[in-house]
């Protein structure tokens, strides 16, 4: 298809009526070899957002994949501009990379608005650059297209898969337990980071990919090629070929970023087992696009969808598995089977995710099971209430069977229980004291993190999957229910209540709760109580306003501080207040 209107770009490169403006913007680009003819000829400029680096070792491999990706924007007739964005290291920065996604996404915004750019190929893989760069997409509405660095291939350890984060719990219990040494704990963690790429889990980083190619953002089959495949290197060339063409034909986010396109992920979510922190990344993508989305649509449309997919934290396998059963176009199609996912919903590819994914081959059938052979029945996320928070989240594919045995069987009250609270006021106070014997936390505690959402610790901590103190993991007792204003990392099987919205910095009930109250767990109401009178409530409520507040840390650095006076919360995709307003500029 030719192009049918004026290139965004030539604005800069090529604008006669401003001669002056025009070389002035056009003369530097030229000082490394790009000629006039080329940047005046009409082609599309297509910006490469480069987020791996050496700081950023999930997203490395992509470094050396835009090499492709340029060779397939020349042979479609493009130029490509590679451009770096603000490194995020899930696992490297502190105090959280969660603090970091909002602002990779300003400065991404700021380039993809800024400079002469009529598409961009978004490269994304480690948890937040996807998000990262979706929202910067969906703001800004220039074409664009995914490109994810592919993860890891399968750990091993002593013959068994070792997951990336999966396997780092395991070994911190069995540290704890005092059954392995610091060297073996380190060798066991090393193991699960075999190669170049993201985490090998179904952690954060592959669900955010495979929900960009749910949401018709990549290639078909992009999210799980492993980072040193062949394949991932061919993807990369035809990405960068697809790009030039989504400019011609005109195709946008907001095209294929429509209401039916984030129902279909979240259905992909549910069918994956996908990692909890999904809803609140979908959240800020869809706020910033326009598109409604409430946190109980999570529910309504996840919750009976079984987990298919046999990946660790939920399951046995990992990313090469996932890629060799067929990937995500493979889970699709059993949605699609099931009638569960909209067909019609436009993709980058041109074509609709039905034309895309319809009657694609599983290739094996225990890594991506039938309908009929879940790895679990009902799999989504509950959302839950209560008087503590409005909402929070519960994947509930993690529930173990140990934790059903001793939590859920009472067969009186078979989906609830009632615990004892042990409150942490965020992940230094929980270290602090977890193991002190004051506690005497027994398997009827449970155990709450607060002081941990966007505001109260930048970002959102990704603490609420609390161990068990030592001496209960000496007794065999591994999990506890925990219940926060935090988030949890993708990678951790625990059956964890968090995402509580509003969070205790932000005058949350949960900033009343003290250690020692009882609290119900109802997984039929879906409801999280304290047991609290009335009066108490109000006492307590007046308590903390006389002492100014729920306290929490000061901020360590400017954007900390930024960031906090304008965030929304986890259940609202903790946003920018301010940028949601900011829609389709490119246009503008
Ligand atoms: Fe980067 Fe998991 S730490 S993908
Ligand atoms: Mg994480």
């Amino acid at each position: 298809m030719t192009k049918t209107t004026k290139l965004r770009s030539q604005a800069w490169f090529d604008n006669p009526d401003n001669p002056g403006m025009t070389a002035l913007y056009l003369e530097r680009y030229l000082n490394y070899g790009l000629t006039r003819e080329e940047l005046q000829s009409g082609k599309p400029i297509i910006g490469i957002a480069q987020t791996g680096s050496d700081l950023s070792p999930c997203n490395r491999p992509l470094v050396e994949l835009a090499k492709r990706t340029r060779e397939g924007i020349r042979d479609a007739g493009g130029i490509a501009i590679e451009f770096p964005v603000h490194p995020i290291q899930e696992t490297g920065k502190r105090p959280t990379a969660a603090v970091d996604r909002n602002l990779a996404y300003l400065g991404l915004v700021e380039i993809l608005y800024g400079y002469p750019i009529d598409g961009v190929v978004l490269t994304t893989g480690c948890d937040k650059t996807t998000p990262a760069c979706l929202m910067a997409a969906a703001t800004v509405d220039l074409p664009a297209i995914v490109l994810t660095g592919g993860p890891m291939i399968n750990g091993w350890y002593e013959g068994k898969r070792a997951g990336s984060g999966t396997v780092i719990w395991k070994a911190r219990e069995l540290l704890a337990e005092g059954r392995i040494d610091y060297a073996e704990f380190m060798a066991m963690a090393a193991a699960s980071a075999p190669s170049p790429g993201f985490c090998n889990t179904m952690g954060t980083a592959t669900t955010m990919n495979s929900l960009a190619e749910a949401l018709g953002m990549s290639l078909p089959g992009c999210a799980a090629i492993p980072a040193p495949h062949r394949e991932r290197a061919q993807i990369a060339y035809e990405t960068g070929k697809r790009a030039v063409e989504l400019v011609r034909e005109d195709l946008k986010p907001s095209d294929i970023l429509t209401r039916e396109a984030f129902e279909n992920a979240i259905a992909v979510c549910s069918a994956i087992g996908g990692s909890t922190n999904a809803p609140v990344h979908l959240a800020a993508i869809s706020r910033h696009v326009g598109v409604e989305l409430d946190i109980r649509d999570w529910q309504r449309i996840g919750e009976e969808i079984p987990l298919i997919v046999n990946l660790q934290p939920a399951g046995e396998y990992l990313a090469e598995d996932y890629h060799r059963a067929g990937g995500v176009p493979a889970v699709v199609a059993r949605l699609i089977e099931r009638g569960l996912l909209h067909e019609d919903a436009m993709t980058v590819s041109g074509r609709t995710i039905g034309e895309n994914c319809r009657g694609a081959k599983v290739e094996d059938t225990d890594v991506i099971r039938t309908f009929e052979d879940p790895i679990q029945e009902a799999a989504g996320f509950r959302v839950m209430a209560g008087n503590l928070f409005d909402s929070a989240i519960m994947k509930t594919s993690t529930i173990t069977d140990e934790f059903r045995r001793r939590y859920l069987s009472n067969p009186e009250d078979p989906e609830a229980f009632e615990g004892r609270a042990i409150v942490f006021d965020g992940p230094e106070d929980y270290h602090h004291r977890i193991d002190d014997p004051a506690l005497s936390i027994d398997e009827h505690c449970i155990l709450f993190m607060r002081g941990t959402g966007p505001i109260g610790y930048p970002g959102g901590a990704e603490v609420v999957n609390m161990r068990a103190p030592d001496y209960l993991l000496k007794r065999g007792i591994h999990e506890l229910p925990c219940i926060g204003d935090g988030r949890q990392s993708g990678t951790s099987g625990s059956p964890s209540i968090l995402n509580a919205s509003p969070e205790a910095a932000a005058g949350g009930p949960l900033a009343l709760l003290q250690t020692g109250d009882r609290v119900r767990v109802d997984l039929r109401a879906n409801r999280v109580d304290a047991l609290l009178p009335e009066g108490e409530w109000q006492s307590r409520r007046a308590a903390l306003e006389a002492a100014g507040g729920y306290p929490y840390p000061a901020s360590q650095t400017p954007w900390q501080e930024i960031q906090r006076g304008c965030v929304d919360q986890l259940e609202a995709g903790m946003v920018l207040k301010s940028a949601v307003k900011y829609q389709r500029i490119a246009a503008k």
